[in-house]
């Protein structure tokens, strides 16, 4: 029997590009996606769908068994900033998942899994700048604290119970085809939209609030990477520290200002100010380049040319 990857969260900003990676690398029909509605048309109509709310064990274990699969990609979490108004779901969501898959593959169920962490394991405790893989790690949001806990978990499960567990530390991911939500560094999306419908933006960071980002194609690229690489190379178990670009509002807006010249940038920050200056500045990722070739492709220049091209042919911009 065939190797078969479900994708949870399919519909979301990474789990949509993922998806139409790994139906490229595998097939259409290796690659069963899923979601917790039809959100995202690109994704449910290019391969196999189905609806499936991972917080349900037996709907999940059914829906392992229905096409045998062997490789689960969790894509489904509540951000950072929703997981401020609602604490008690992002918990549940965040951690309901998570065990359930890591006890499918305990079980024998499945044989691998990836599960994404990100920067928001840090908190103000922590060194800002080049951000060491292993350090002091105090969260302050409840997404932190679930992506911490959820790292902790991996490990065991892996040491514990030899389970196939692979995770990086995602940053802020930027991306055209499908919005983020509920982010901090969602701004660094929405400013490309609005930078073209209104050639202005309202930042809700300050402007020199350097947060460590990535370009879609490069966290689509380290994920399969990760997932590829012999399982002797992966010698950490918890999560990689992943690092591609660091930038400030203020970086952003300039780099937008040389292909569109008339663009201004106001400032208003909101809460998510206080979550953006508990996490790192930039982040010290050698040993995802050490351990399983991590390189990254997009810089600044390369992502903004890259973004506003795209959006500019599609019609979808932020309402
Ligand atoms: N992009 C995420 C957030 O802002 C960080 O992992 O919540």
């Amino acid at each position: 029997m065939s190797s078969k990857v479900l994708i949870i969260g399919a519909c979301g900003q990474i789990g949509s590009e993922l998806t139409a990676k790994l139906r490229e690398i595998h097939g259409a029909d290796q690659v069963v996606a899923s979601d917790i509605s039809y959100n995202n048309l690109a994704v449910v109509n290019s391969g196999l769908f189905e609806i499936l709310d991972a917080r349900d064990y037996s709907a999940l274990k059914v829906c392992i068994e229905k096409y045998q699969i062997d490789t689960i990609y969790l894509m489904a979490a509540m951000l950072s900033a929703t997981g401020e108004k609602y604490p008690m779901k992002a918990w549940d969501l965040n951690m309901d998942t998570l065990f359930h898959v890591l006890n499918l593959a305990k079980d024998g169920f499945i044989k691998k899994v990836f599960w994404p962490s990100s920067i928001a394991v840090f908190g103000t405790t922590t060194p800002k700048e080049n951000t060491p893989q292993y350090t002091v790690m105090e969260p302050s949001t409840v997404y932190g604290i679930t992506k911490q806990v959820g790292e902790r978990w991996c490990e065991y499960y892996h040491n514990r119970y030899g389970v196939d567990v692979r995770s990086i530390r995602y940053p802020g991911i930027i991306s055209w085809k499908t919005l983020p939500g509920g982010g901090t560094t969602d701004y660094a999306v929405e400013i490309y939209h609005k930078a073209l419908s209104d050639n202005t933006y309202e930042s809700f960071l300050s402007e020199d609030t350097a947060l460590p980002m990535m370009f879609m194609d490069d966290a689509v690229a380290a994920t399969v990477n990760i997932m590829q690489a012999p399982a002797e190379n992966i010698k950490i178990r918890s999560s990689y520290n992943l690092s591609a670009i660091s930038f400030t509002p203020e970086q952003i807006a300039e780099s937008i200002k040389k292909q569109l010249p008339g663009f201004s940038m106001t400032y208003k920050p909101d809460f998510r100010q206080a979550i953006a200056d508990s996490w790192p500045k930039s982040i010290d990722d050698s040993r995802a380049r050490e351990d399983w070739g991590w390189k990254h492709n997009f810089d600044l220049e390369k992502m903004t040319e890259e973004m506003l091209t795209n959006l500019s042919k599609s019609e979808e911009t932020v309402a």
